[in-house]
């Protein structure tokens, strides 16, 4: 390593202690260091080889509050490009709710129906310790919730409302995404 490759990390799959325990606050002392940076690195690296669409640190066994996580551009939604937030805290805007499918790296295979909030504002910083400051709505929105709840050690499965809208991919596939107007369906999980 030269310090410039990013390292391909293990994900770690629901069962692993640290995808279920409450991940601690990046230093401040740590803000704009090399091994900060090159964690960040390994996060945007790994989610594109995984082909997520998000990666939170706990997902690497690194029980800290910072997340890679990049949107596609879909149709009229723009792409918001591979982007780290590190210690980031959300605030919920307005009430609305939107369901929509969701995956996960570490828990591989499934999708599940998961209501998520609709827009949100996110304070953060980059791994440099600037301030970030963003609104999100729809699917930006539902990535960001996604990769926040892994910080305090949550997964999707305990947001759903009901197991009977969990499914294997291949089935969720041919029998869901074949029989709605499918949203987006060449997205991975996050
Ligand atoms: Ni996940």
């Amino acid at each position: 390593m030269n310090g410039i490759d990013a390292a391909r990390r293990e994900v770690i799959r629901l069962g692993h202690p640290v995808l279920r325990q409450v991940a601690e606050p990046v230093p401040d002392r740590w803000l704009g260091t090399g091994q900060l940076r090159e964690l960040g690195r390994d996060l945007v690296h790994t989610m594109a080889v995984e082909q997520g669409v998000g990666l939170a640190a706990p997902q690497i066994a690194e029980g800290l509050r910072l997340f890679a996580y990049w949107v596609p551009a879909f149709e009229d939604r723009p792409e918001v490009p591979p982007t780290v937030l590190v210690n980031p805290e959300i605030r919920v805007i307005g009430e609305e709710v939107d369901e929509g499918w969701e995956g996960c790296l570490s828990i591989p295979g499934l999708r599940g129906l998961v209501p998520r909030h609709r827009r949100i504002k996110v304070k953060a910083v980059d791994v440099e310790g600037s301030p970030v400051s963003l609104t999100a709505d729809g699917f930006h929105a539902r990535v960001l919730q996604h990769e926040y709840d892994h910080l305090d050690g949550i997964v999707y499965l305990d947001r759903m409302t009901s197991s009977l809208y969990l499914a294997f991919e291949p089935e969720w596939e041919r029998y869901i995404l074949g029989g709605s107007d499918g949203d987006e369906p060449g997205d991975e999980g996050p």
